[in-house]
């Protein structure tokens, strides 16, 4: 497949360190030293997931030079949906997109990354063509805002990505890795409540809710650094790729130091480790797109570029795949 566009939104109420700091009990000092986060932003009553996931996938559509019937697949990477029974749809009838067929895919920060692998695979299958791949989350409905170990890492956001089939030689997904363990998904949930519902006698029903973010925050900032190494590194080794001829680092936004790890265990500078961390937090699907789409409209990334990408997180989840961005009007499909 070949990656040819991009499109991003993110809600207009910006949450900063020191407007945040009014409320819970931290610093600017300490969320930035800790996780270079400056500020977030907040999704309001009437900005819905539907809304800000359409609006980066049109945006997304205008760069490819897309029409909205001319996608065939539409994959939401989402942790917060509109509707737990699926909300791509409701994006598929708001773009218009009337020959595509669209689903959800839960992989927390990593659903990104597993939804463009995913949507890789329908395409060298040869049934589709053209694919919206998008990330979006409103974790801010479900954080604790009492809890200031997790209220200060996230915000909301949405980033989408326009894939098309391509002969394999010319494919824009070089490799890649997905990992799962299950056995540690106590880390960092966003479980299912239930409250007993007395419907007869001897039948009780649950009725369902959530409970907010809860998080080992240490559990998974180890975890991070020494998976996400891991599994480039395994990537590195299998296309005989040197991390000397990567153009980026595009990795999940949650923590400016697990970023700088990453790249000191390849020796990548600083310079060349994309980060939007200052001023979007850790929107979880919605980063590793938001950051792309955010370099490509500033040309950081150009048409042929190399970068290695990793998501991380809740499951818990990893993965890692090496891209290369044609861009819109490229050649090679
Ligand atoms: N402001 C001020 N103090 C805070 C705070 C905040 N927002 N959050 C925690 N603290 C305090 C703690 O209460 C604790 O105080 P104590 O020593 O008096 O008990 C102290 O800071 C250290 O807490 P700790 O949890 O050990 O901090 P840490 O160095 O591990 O940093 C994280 C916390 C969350 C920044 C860090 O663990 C991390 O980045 N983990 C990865 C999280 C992540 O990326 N999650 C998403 C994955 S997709």
């Amino acid at each position: 497949m070949a990656l040819v566009g991009s499109g991003s939104a993110v809600p207009s109420t910006r949450l900063s360190n020191e407007a945040l700091s009014t409320r819970v009990d931290t610093s600017d000092d300490w969320i930035r030293s800790r996780t270079g986060i400056g500020a977030r932003r907040i999704a309001g009553p009437h900005e819905g997931l539907t809304q800000l996931a359409s609006e980066a996938a049109q945006a997304c559509l205008d760069q490819a030079g897309w029409r909205a019937d001319q996608v065939d697949l539409i994959v939401l990477a989402t942790s917060s949906p509109d509707d737990l029974f699926g909300t791509a749809p409701r994006i598929q009838a708001a773009l218009g997109a009337s020959n595509a067929v669209a689903f959800d895919l839960t992989a927390a920060c990593s659903g990104f990354l597993f939804a463009l692998i995913t949507a890789g695979q329908y395409l060298a299958g040869g049934t589709m063509q053209r694919a919206l791949v998008i990330g979006a989350d409103q974790l801010s409905r479900w954080v604790d805002w009492d809890d200031r170990r997790t209220c200060v890492l996230f915000g909301d956001g949405a980033g989408a990505v326009a894939v098309e089939a391509c002969p394999a030689e010319h494919t824009g997904l070089l490799a890649f890795r997905m990992r799962s363990d299950g056995s540690r998904n106590a880390c960092l949930t966003l479980a299912q409540t239930h409250t007993h519902t007395p419907l007869l006698e001897g039948v009780t029903a649950q009725r369902g809710g959530f409970a907010p973010i809860q998080m080992n925050g240490q559990e998974v900032y180890k975890f991070a650094v020494r998976e996400v190494p891991a599994v480039l590194a395994d990537l590195l080794d299998t296309t005989g790729i040197s991390a000397d001829q990567l153009d980026w680092l595009l990795l999940h936004q949650a923590n400016q130091r697990i970023l700088d790890a990453v790249a000191d265990r390849f020796a990548v500078p600083h310079g060349r480790v994309l980060s939007n961390l200052a001023h979007y937090g850790n929107t979880s699907a919605a980063t590793i797109p938001l950051m792309l789409d955010e370099a490509v409209r500033d040309g950081r990334v150009q048409p042929g570029h190399l970068l290695a990408s990793s998501g991380f997180g809740a499951g818990l989840s990893w993965g890692g795949a090496l891209l290369r961005w044609r861009g819109p009007g490229g050649r090679g499909c």
